[in-house]
């Protein structure tokens, strides 16, 4: 799907979160959110903390995950976590016990084991079936917290693992999800905008070696859906 601009990619993306979140809670009674830090979605949780969404998706029954960290305490302008929390859910009326947050103030170690526990408990110790993903590229090709040199291959078997990347000055131990984890979603949606964006977008799609992280998510069960802006897709 290409959107002329950010503020339609954000609406359409909205639009697609509100109806799996509606679908989900009517059959299972809850909706398991994994959301990414990062520029992009922005937009789209400014959008999703104001009205319509605010009262159209049933954010009592919503658990939100996080796709990545980076570890930086959790009030740190860095952090994923207050991002979210900002921008988002502190906006909201959603129980505090919905909120499964990365504690990388723990050190990245202990993070990953209270993480992959809570996944565990959450999604009672079968595979981590998030019933949507929302998912960022970098310039680089990589995603959630899986960089080039992030050793994704030998991840297999962990649903969290931990990387040290440098990009773009941003804080560089991590904390993420893996692709085992990303792949068993439901529902795996990629958000991409602005020229900067292109040439990337371009090898991703013209990329038979899989050369990048993000070429390696591949829902094994569920849908994934690229939604771009016209400037991201420019060079398709
Ligand atoms: C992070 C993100 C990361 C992000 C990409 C794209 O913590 O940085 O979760 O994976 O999605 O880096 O970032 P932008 O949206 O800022 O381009």
């Amino acid at each position: 799907m290409v959107a002329e601009n950010i503020d339609e990619l954000a609406s359409y993306v909205a639009e697609e979160l509100t109806k799996l979140s509606l679908d989900s809670v009517k059959m299972n009674g809850s909706f398991s959110l994994a959301l990414s830090g990062g520029s992009t979605p922005e937009e789209l949780y400014t959008l999703l903390s104001k009205e319509p969404y605010s009262l159209l998706i049933p954010w009592k029954y919503v658990h939100v995950f996080w796709v990545d960290e980076r570890c930086v305490p959790p009030d740190d302008i860095e952090s994923n976590y207050r991002q979210i929390n900002d921008e988002l859910l502190k906006r909201l009326e959603i129980p505090f016990e919905n909120i499964h947050r990365i504690q990388v103030e723990l050190g990245h170690k202990q993070a990953v084991s209270l993480y992959q526990r809570e996944l565990q408990e959450f999604f009672r110790g079968s595979e981590p079936e998030f019933d949507l993903v929302i998912l960022g590229v970098g310039k680089d090709g990589h995603t959630a917290s899986i960089f080039s040199d992030s050793n994704y291959t030998e991840q297999v078997g962990n649903y969290v693992s931990f990387t040290m990347a440098n990009y773009e000055n941003r804080p560089g131990m991590r904390v993420t999800l893996t692709f085992d984890a990303i792949n068993s979603a439901k529902n795996v949606i990629f958000m991409v905008s602005g020229s900067e964006k292109a040439e990337i977008m371009k090898k991703i799609f013209h990329d038979k070696q899989k050369q990048f992280p993000a070429s390696y998510v591949s829902p094994s069960k569920g849908s994934l859906k690229w939604v771009l802006d016209r400037e991201a897709a420019e060079l398709l």
